[in-house]
């Protein structure tokens, strides 16, 4: 029987990365994607033959085309900026947000969820923010499309009903990654391991709707 296999959006770092060798251990055979060739021929290399790379910038429609249009039994929408920032004051980020934070998952869902249709399975895995539900004040930006992203979500939840396909939302509060390079992390943090075991079972347990995971 072949191994099961999952598409993984920003592959290369942080909760992606976890998630990455969380399934090879598993044994499942993974699809990461991010825009530095560099990071993935070295996550290739450090994890083998069960990693498939390829190198695309999501916010692009050439990107989104760069993913194969094909069956996958796990999708992770992982890859995001994360930018503190205002929407009223500052530097405007939104739009530099938005087009990786929604816009590709839009894109990258209109590319490839009618493939699970087709087949009547698989399982869709958001990873959104507890950001969402505090909206932390110098976050605004990065929070709003967050919460837009929770807004695509419900709506792949309510089309995708009955079809076999699961829909989970995984909403992380703060973790340790690059994320958090320009900015004081708080002093309880997950670590990018919990998370993806955390969505490590949340798939093979089937779970799904909005499902927190919190220090
Ligand atoms: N860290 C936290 O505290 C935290 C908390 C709650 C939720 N989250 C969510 O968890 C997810 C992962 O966050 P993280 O902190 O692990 O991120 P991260 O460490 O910054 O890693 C981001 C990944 O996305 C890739 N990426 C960035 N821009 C891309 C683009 N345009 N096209 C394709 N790939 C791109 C990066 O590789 P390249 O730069 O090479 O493209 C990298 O592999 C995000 O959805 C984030 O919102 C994070």
């Amino acid at each position: 029987m072949s191994r099961q296999n999952v598409l993984i959006t920003g592959a290369t770092r942080g909760i992606g990365r976890a998630c990455v060798e969380y399934f090879v251990r598993s044994g499942w055979e993974v699809t990461g994607v991010a825009r530095s060739a560099t990071a993935l021929a070295q996550l290739r290399e450090e994890l083998g033959g069960a990693v498939q790379i390829i190198q695309a910038d999501l916010t692009t429609k050439a990107g989104i085309a760069a993913v194969p249009q094909k069956y996958f039994d796990a999708i992770i929408l992982n890859a995001a900026t994360f930018a503190p920032g205002e929407l009223l004051r500052g530097e405007d980020k939104f739009e530099q947000l938005w087009k990786l934070n929604v816009r590709s998952n839009h894109r990258l869902m209109r590319r490839i969820l009618p493939e699970l249709r087709k087949k009547g399975r698989g399982h869709l895995v958001v990873i959104g923010s507890l950001g969402t539900d505090y909206w932390p004040p110098h976050l605004t930006a990065y929070v709003a499309t967050k919460y837009a992203l929770r807004g695509l979500f419900l709506g792949w939840e309510a089309e995708l009903k009955g079809s076999g396909i699961r829909t989970t939302l995984v909403a992380p509060g703060a973790t340790l990654t690059s994320s958090w390079d320009n900015e004081e992390p708080p002093l309880e943090i997950l670590l990018p391991r919990q998370v993806a075991e955390f969505v490590g079972m949340a798939i093979e347990d089937g779970r799904e709707g909005r499902l927190v995971i919190e220090v």
